[in-house]
């Protein structure tokens, strides 16, 4: 079976969340299942793509309305990552490291998905199933299927992976001439309120559609930022797959960027070395429970109840804890945070910004990890930190209630609370400050969290099953 995954991000090529840590796994786990998996992205100047060897395997033009612009298709060289790897350079278009947020994303990511069809399309060969992730590869199962150039392709299955319905990706239907020619008894299968809706395109267009966990799926049901009822109606062929990790870059027995290795026999030593490193950095006390939280800072997030929790329960549970936060976005929860460490200097620490490195170090380093998502379609945060022993406290919401169960339960590995509220946080904070008090029981709870098995071998294999069914 030959999938072609066509992505904005792929980890170690570029990266900005989660996204990026599924499309580099989940390809390498294909390809060692005995499948082939090729990944398709742009060619964003990242550090990556710059210091890495390429050739090209083929070069065009491409048409978006009446602009043209040239592209090349570069292979990775050596295999490096465990599957080929390929890049669409557009050389007017991705010009910097910058993945999202540019003032012309609509015209970027036209661009990369008609490139790739273009150049799919006059291969010679053609893959069993082309596997789209998210709305910036939305619109390549309407277009494979209605655009006239593409005939020759028209009947490759298309797989898409919602891994975030809060973007969609919509433009207006004044632009819709820069698409490539199509039925135009199918411009209705584009739109979604009064708009081109490339994720409602995808879901209406593929021949499956997935999200990255069962939870999530359900949720979407009733709410999808708008998309809810056209879930409903193509129910048929949704599933949520909970997304695995790469249980290969996050190992903490042998991850070379903690400053101390261990494993579930010597977590509580190994974890105290990590701890003591990350509190020497951060000028914290590390007698206290550490509790972090890393992630974008947005509300999706619940970053923004972070200042006030922070504040409450340094004041409430005054010399009992420390709080660290990594991460980057919303500047007003920036400076919100900057607000809250001025004053909190002692028991709080901030790194605004992106940092691999300091994130695994992190997740060894901290006693419990914060997730206060509003929504989180499956969330790995929680799964690293499950894998580096690191306690997760989680709202019970999507994948984090998947993968979580509250220490209170049968089995509980974790904590849990319901709302996404000041209260409800600084609540489950405390509990899990009874929780560290605990030591024989924090202990056994690490040490199992270590040795639950969230690699990727059993979710590869339903998205297989999947494939498979495609070809029936
Ligand atoms: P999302 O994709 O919605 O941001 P996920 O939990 O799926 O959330 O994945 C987030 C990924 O991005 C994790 O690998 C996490 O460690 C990483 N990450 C998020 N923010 C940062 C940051 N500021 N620095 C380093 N890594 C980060
Ligand atoms: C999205 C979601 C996150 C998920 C990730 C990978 O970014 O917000 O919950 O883990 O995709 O699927």
């Amino acid at each position: 079976m030959e999938i072609i995954h066509v992505s904005a991000e792929c980890y170690p090529v570029a990266k900005v969340g989660g996204l990026g840590d599924v499309v580099g796994a989940l390809p390498k786990y294909q390809q060692q299942a005995g499948d082939i998996a090729k990944v398709v992205l742009p060619a964003y100047r990242t550090r990556f793509i710059e210091t890495h060897e390429f050739e090209q395997v083929h070069q065009s033009g491409v048409w978006v309305g009446q602009q043209w612009y040239h592209f090349n298709v570069l292979k990775e060289k050596t295999n490096l990552l465990g599957f080929d790897l390929y890049l669409v350079e557009i050389p007017d278009l991705f010009n910097s490291a910058q993945v999202y947020g540019a003032w012309n994303d609509t015209e970027r990511f036209l661009a990369f998905q008609i490139a790739v069809l273009d150049w799919i399309n006059e291969w010679v060969h053609t893959p069993d199933v082309i596997h789209c992730h998210d709305h910036h590869t939305g619109l390549i199962p309407f277009l494979i299927q209605h655009a006239f150039k593409y005939h020759r392709i028209r009947g490759v299955p298309t797989v898409l992976t919602i891994h975030n319905a809060q973007y969609q990706g919509q433009f207006g239907w004044e632009q819709f001439y820069r698409l490539p020619a199509f039925d135009p008894a199918k411009g209705g299968l584009l739109g979604w309120n009064n708009a081109i809706n490339p994720l409602a395109a995808g879901i209406k267009s593929a021949w499956k559609v997935t999200t990255v966990s069962p939870g999530y799926m359900q949720e979407l049901y009733q709410d999808a930022n708008g998309l809810q009822d056209l879930l409903n109606y193509e129910m048929g062929k949704t599933s949520g797959i909970l997304n695995g990790i790469d249980t290969q870059v996050w190992d903490p027995a042998k991850d070379n960027m903690l400053p101390a290795n261990y494993k579930p026999t010597t977590v509580a030593k190994g974890k105290q070395a990590n701890k003591l490193a990350l509190c020497e950095r951060f000028d914290l006390d590390p007698s206290l429970p550490l509790f972090s939280f890393i992630g974008r800072l947005v509300g999706d997030k619940g970053a923004d109840l972070l200042p006030d929790v922070i504040g409450r329960a340094l004041y409430e549970q005054a010399g009992k804890l420390n709080f660290l936060v990594l991460g980057s976005g919303d500047p007003h929860i920036e400076w919100m945070l900057e607000q809250t460490r001025a004053v909190n200097a002692g028991n709080f620490q901030l790194f605004i910004g992106y940092d691999e490195v300091l994130s695994h170090h992190i997740y060894a380093g901290s006693d419990f990890l914060l997730m206060p998502s509003r929504v989180e379609p499956c969330g790995l945060n929680q799964m690293y930190a499950l894998r580096y022993g690191t306690i997760p406290i989680v709202r019970s919401t999507g994948g984090l209630r998947d993968t979580v169960t509250d220490f209170g339960d049968k089995g509980g590995n974790g904590v849990r609370f319901l709302h996404a509220s000041s209260y409800d946080v600084i609540h489950a904070i405390g509990r899990a400050i009874e929780l560290y008090a605990d030591e024989k029981k924090l202990l056994k709870m690490r040490k199992a969290n270590m040795l639950i098995d969230h690699s990727w071998d059993r979710s590869a294999q339903q998205y297989l099953d999947l494939y498979k069914s495609l070809k029936q």
